[in-house]
């Protein structure tokens, strides 16, 4: 397990799968050979999903100025593991879109079913930290999910500087949007910066609950996530509502400390000369009870973790004030 939950490995399209059970079936989702596949020392598999097409640049599903029903597609946003996302103007509307198209060559009845459960999912949800979806249904063959357009996603904001207030600003949002989800009883089991997209006004909206799980649901055997941001009982197939949590943690810890935790994510985390120059004592004890790597230890779930972090944000904030005065 060490050998794949490395920084190396953040690659967009990754998926652990707990030891061989799933395997053939991600492969045929995925359409990649053997070759993409490697094993831990304790049987973890890691799939490079879609890596092959993003590589070879073999990706475009459509092109820019392609009509596709009343949208006039304008660039492509981003791929992802199982689909492409374009930015596209709905001609009708006069408004612009994101467009989440799955790749027709991976649109098997498993993987329509597994988007259908995230339409599904969001529908039902309503909070302004939750990506809105504005409509799904087929457009000449292509199964196309309509949502907000969004400037930008919070990794792409990681790549500057962010200050102590716009981090602690985004955490809260953040926590609020997955403790309204834990609140309904889903699950998001993908939580990375790729998923929390930038609105004006630095309003963060959380996206992609296409792998999340309702958690009544079983969940034996699903290991599906993003390694690197994963908790360790999520890369072994036993995801529950901590591991959004520990999810979570290492995002704040990322932005506070500007390294990323990495396995086996012992404590003092890589940047702690950093955070321990900035962050009140009590927000350290917070960050440390996210990310522990025993599920046991960490807050319940994410509504836990933000009552938390409701009672140390107002103390951490005059602390830093003070810190900078000096
Ligand atoms: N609503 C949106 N507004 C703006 N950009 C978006 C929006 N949704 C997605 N994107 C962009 O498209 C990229 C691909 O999104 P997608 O959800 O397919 O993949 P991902 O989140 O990177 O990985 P995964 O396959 O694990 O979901 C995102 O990283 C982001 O850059
Ligand atoms: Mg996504």
């Amino acid at each position: 397990m060490q050998s794949v939950a490395t920084s190396d490995n953040r690659l967009p399209g990754f998926v652990v799968l707990p030891a061989t059970r799933r395997f053939s079936r991600y492969t045929r989702l995925a359409g990649v050979s053997g070759g993409h596949l490697a094993r831990g020392g304790d049987g973890v598999v890691v799939l490079g999903i879609g890596c092959e097409q993003q590589r070879s640049g073999v990706i475009d599903i459509l092109k820019p100025r392609q009509k596709l029903g009343k949208y006039r597609i304008e660039r492509r946003l981003g791929v992802g593991g199982f689909a492409c996302v374009y930015q596209a103007m709905d001609t009708i509307e006069g408004i612009r879109v994101a467009l989440k198209i799955p790749r027709p060559q991976h649109l098997t009845e498993e993987v329509l079913g597994d988007f259908r459960n995230e339409v599904r999912l969001t529908a039902k949800l309503d909070h302004p930290n939750v990506l809105l979806i504005k409509d799904a249904s087929f457009i000449e063959d292509y199964f196309v999910i309509v949502f907000q357009l969004g400037e930008r996603t919070l990794a792409d904001r990681l790549r500057s500087r962010l200050s102590f207030d716009v981090a602690l600003d985004y955490a809260q949002q953040m926590l609020d949007a997955v403790a309204y989800a834990h609140s309904m009883n889903i699950m998001h089991c993908d939580i990375k910066p790729e998923n929390f997209i930038i609105f004006p006004n630095n309003r963060l909206r959380l996206a992609d609950f296409g792998i999340a799980k309702v958690a009544q649901r079983t969940i034996k055997g699903s290991g599906s996530g993003s390694v690197g941001f994963m908790a360790p009982e999520q890369a072994m197939g036993r995801p529950s509502m901590k591991s959004d949590v520990f999810s979570l943690g290492l995002i704040i810890c990322r932005m506070l400390s500007g390294q990323w935790p990495e396995w086996p994510f012992s404590w003092p985390p890589p940047g702690y000369q950093q955070l321990r120059r900035k962050a009140h004592p009590d927000l350290i004890d917070f960050l440390r009870r996210a990310i522990e790597p025993n599920p046991r230890k960490r807050f319940r779930d994410a509504e836990h973790m933000l009552n938390a972090f409701r009672r140390v944000r107002p103390r951490a904030m005059r602390y830093a004030e003070r810190r900078k005065r000096r």
